[in-house]
């Protein structure tokens, strides 16, 4: 790959230090990244690029670990790293940049320019306008954002808007970094690399799907942010629903970005609406009290918040209905929430029961056969199905899973997704971010679900910390037959 320029706004933040830096270093151990290359973290402190260097090192020190090559590449990595004081709100700054990357004698006129803004969406239209005036935004510029693309509908368009005044679509990359984790892409292979499922992934014969996605962490340090914000936002909006997507889309005829992410619309925008009457049946949320989380104790979301006025929730299951001819009457059981038991993320597709039993009275009945992909951890695929447990006697029938581990299978170590994800942006390719259509597509759906919410008395309902999140989560599935699937 050609030597590329990446600058990143809000380059002492959380996110460039604690993914996307590492993210470029195990690029670069790969040799993915090479000589010529120039890495920018921008931001207000005023440092030079020793000191930035030393703060980047000491981030990077966990990585090292993970790659026998690392340490020796640690060094010549830090070389390609510069540190820039820029005001975004502000004049400073501004044009010796320009100059920099657009210095003629130093880079030629076709070098992918990449900006990350790791800022907060409200900058967004400043930085575009500031990049424009200083003739930064040609043909090979690409620009990356992140979730929070807005809280509703209207304040996603507005930031598109921004966006899209200085930006053609096709050099927006709008992360949603789910998307770059290996176990996700290897849904897509796993539907379409494979003649198996396809005939049988529609209503005819999946009984139903759940998505969950675990965490054990709490607030962290991001309080002001996740208050606001609450796990609707924050998970389902983007991460649950992106899988949900993946999951229940048309085939694709290729691989291009367009037609995947025109696959992807066509779902969000069939997804059953949720509203007023219909919330409090098909929607749950929840807030964390005190509990243990994997044998340690901690406080509950309010305490950790230092405020007793919150109804932010913590927790969300719901219930949704892809509305078209493939999924007519398939549920979709989506739960996501922090300080649970574990953290775990799958998918489980549930087919239907046999049409009928030819085994008669069995000691352990005839279980529905699952397809599991496991997301983290253990990235992996289970098939459940029904075996004969060996043996002269009677005959009897037990469920075991035919189990594919990543790392058994593959060996070595797991890219982390913005690996991926930061990589696809350099080349160009948009296959795994959101479109403008698609970020406005979900929030349409979850705009009403938060609306009826708050226009609710009801608090979240409250779960132990180290739990599975409140027991009307349980009932929301028991209530049709179904229970949350558990890896036994
Ligand atoms: C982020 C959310 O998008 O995803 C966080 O803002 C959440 O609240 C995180 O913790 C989960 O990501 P991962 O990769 O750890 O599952």
């Amino acid at each position: 790959m050609a030597p590329f320029d990446l600058i990143i706004f809000g380059g002492t933040g959380d996110l460039a230090l604690r993914k996307l830096l590492p993210a470029l270093f195990h690029r670069y151990v790969d040799g993915q990244i090479v000589a010529g290359t120039r890495l920018y973290g921008l931001a207000r402190d005023s440092q030079d690029d020793g000191a930035y260097r030393a703060r980047v090192r000491e981030a990077l020190q966990k990585s090292l670990a993970d790659d026998p090559r690392a340490p020796t590449a640690l060094e010549p990595f830090l070389d390609l790293l510069h540190y820039r004081r820029i005001d975004l709100n502000a004049d400073a700054g501004w044009a010796e940049l320009a100059t920099e990357l657009t210095d003629p004698q130093r880079v030629d006129s076709e070098r992918v320019r990449v900006f990350y803004l790791a800022v907060g969406p409200d900058l967004f239209g400043s930085v575009g306008a500031r990049l424009q005036a200083h003739g930064l935004t040609g043909e090979t510029t690409r620009v990356v954002v992140e979730k929070p693309i807005g809280h509703d509908g209207a304040s996603a368009a507005a930031i598109n808007d921004a966006l899209g005044h200085v930006f053609a679509e096709s050099q927006i990359y709008r992360i949603d970094h789910y998307l770059g984790k290996e176990t996700v892409q290897n849904l897509t292979a796993l539907r379409f690399g494979n003649a198996l499922f396809e005939p049988l992934w529609k209503a005819e014969h999946i009984d139903h799907v759940q998505i969950t996605v675990a965490e054990t962490v709490g607030l962290e340090r991001r309080a002001s942010y996740y208050d606001k914000s609450g796990a609707l936002r924050d998970m389902v909006q983007n991460h649950l629903l992106q899988l949900l997507c993946l999951v229940a889309m048309e085939p694709p005829s290729s691989l291009a970005a367009d037609a995947i992410r025109d696959e992807k619309l066509k779902v969000l925008r069939a997804l059953r609406p949720i509203e007023n009457g219909a919330t409090s049946q098909l929607t749950v949320r929840g807030q964390y009290r005190a509990g243990a989380v994997e044998g340690r104790p901690v406080p509950g979301y309010l305490d950790e918040l230092g405020r007793d006025d919150s109804r932010t929730e913590t927790f969300v299951a719901l219930k949704a209905e892809v509305r078209n001819w493939r999924w007519a009457g398939v549920p979709f059981y989506l739960r996501t929430g922090k300080r649970l038991a574990e953290r775990m993320s799958e998918i489980v597709v549930t087919f239907r029961q046999v049409p009928h039993s030819i085994f008669g009275e069995l000691a352990e009945p005839i279980a529905p056969n699952q397809l599991v992909i496991r997301l983290q951890p253990d990235e992996g695929v289970k098939l459940w199905l029904m075996n004969k447990v060996p043996g002269p006697g009677g005959l009897r029938l037990r469920r075991v899973p035919m189990d594919l581990s990543f790392a058994e299978t593959f060996g070595g170590r797991q890219p982390e997704a913005y690996e991926r994800l930061l990589m696809d942006v350099v080349r160009g390719n948009a296959m795994l971010f959101m479109r403008r259509d698609e970020v406005e597509a979900a929030w349409d759906w979850i705009d009403p679900i938060r609306n009826a919410w708050q226009a609710s008395s009801d608090a979240p309902k409250p779960y132990t910390a180290g739990s599975w999140g409140p027991s009307a989560a349980v009932a929301l599935i028991e209530r049709d037959g179904r229970t949350w699937h558990e890896d036994a």
